[in-house]
């Protein structure tokens, strides 16, 4: 029988609530969590747990047809790639943030500087945007702590709670975007697997408003 492949993030902030929407639609999934694969009982879906960032190539390869993922994750990396449904949790901005000794006036004070971050495309698209030339330092994760160590002037990265900026002394000075995780599709899912996609989303938005 046919089963829609869906990556969900392995570890981290999105994993539980991914697990937790399937689980409302009636999803019930045979776990490990150490597995990389699992299977639905109830439903024609397999699930591959996958690290966020090569998510959106292996939706473009057609490795996996779906995927719940962070918006955010698919503007730095997937413009390609569609958005089926908006999910509603796992809310966040993608924010530019300064030492907050620094006086800051306008987007136009990052002329020059060094700015630290896991959000490259993201930062530049902003930047040219604005007409600024910064010079980016590229890291994937504890960004906020750039700054602090003399490794750049700025940072961006995602803030949810706001607490890793407070904590490593840094003030958020623009929002970039906002974000919530979403479910995308492969633009190479076949048709067969379509509907079966069509039957998860109706599904999906039964639980979506029965959450409101
Ligand atoms: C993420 C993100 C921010 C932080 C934002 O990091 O990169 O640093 O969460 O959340 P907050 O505003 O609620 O503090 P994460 O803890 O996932 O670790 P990593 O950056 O090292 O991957
Ligand atoms: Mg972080």
């Amino acid at each position: 029988m046919t089963k829609i492949r869906i990556a969900i993030q392995k570890s981290g902030r999105l994993n539980e609530d991914s697990l937790m929407i399937l689980k409302n639609c009636g999803i019930s999934i045979d776990n490990g969590k150490d597995q990389l694969k699992a299977s639905a009982r109830n439903f024609p879906l397999e699930v591959f747990y996958l690290r966020n960032g090569d998510i959106p190539q292996y939706l473009r390869d057609g490795v996996v047809d779906i995927a719940i993922i962070g918006e955010n994750v698919l503007i730095e990396k997937g413009e390609d790639i569609s958005i089926a449904e908006k999910l509603g949790f796992s809310k966040c901005k993608v924010s530019l943030a300064v030492p907050k000794s620094v006086k800051y006036t306008s987007v136009h004070d990052f002329e020059g500087k060094k700015i630290a971050t896991s959000y490259p495309n993201t930062v530049q698209m902003y930047l040219d945007k604005h007409g600024v030339k910064a010079d980016l330092h590229i890291i994937n994760g504890s960004v906020e702590i750039a700054p602090n160590i003399g490794l750049a002037d700025a940072i961006c990265d995602i803030v949810s709670s706001g607490s890793t900026l407070f904590k490593n002394n840094l003030k958020e000075v623009e929002v970039m975007l906002t974000s919530e995780a979403v479910l995308a599709v492969s633009p190479k899912i076949s048709e067969e697997r379509r509907e079966i996609l069509k039957k998860l989303q109706f599904r999906i938005q039964s639980v979506l408003q029965a959450r409101q």
